[in-house]
């Protein structure tokens, strides 16, 4: 997952924020599905990584997020953002893992229900 989110990683169009953010998921069929930020001059139809990374997912006919790594463009933790907390839930189950990757190599792991407590849920 790492690599994969490495090579979007490069890719992501950021020209607005230079915060470039790679994610990478391991989905039910054992492949993995990565996406980079794609930002916009009008500036909220921007898309987050995690996004893309959904996208590709779901277009190959996935739907469950085994895990997901959301890798950083610097030292510190990108946690995903509120919205893609949601849009990851909408995917992941309790033992969905989510990890979170620094350029220098730190790594966090976190249960969406630690990232998104009293989630909204339809079901
Ligand atoms: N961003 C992501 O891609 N994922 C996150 O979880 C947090 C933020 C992007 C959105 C925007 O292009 C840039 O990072 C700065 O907010």
């Amino acid at each position: 997952m790492l690599q994969n989110a490495q090579k979007v990683q490069k890719n992501a169009y950021a020209p607005y924020s230079n915060f470039k953010v790679g994610a990478a998921l391991v989905a039910e069929d054992g492949n993995v599905y990565s996406g980079c930020n794609v930002e916009n001059a009008a500036y909220p139809l921007g898309q987050c990584a995690e996004a893309g990374a959904i996208a590709s997912m779901i277009g190959h006919g996935c739907s469950k997020i085994t895990k997901i790594l959301i890798l950083s463009p610097n030292s510190d933790f990108c946690p995903p953002c509120g919205g893609c907390r949601q849009k990851i839930k909408e995917f992941a189950t309790s033992a969905t893992q989510v990890i979170l990757s620094t350029q220098d190599g730190k790594t966090k792991q976190v249960s969406i229900a630690e990232l998104l407590p009293l989630a909204f849920d339809l079901n």
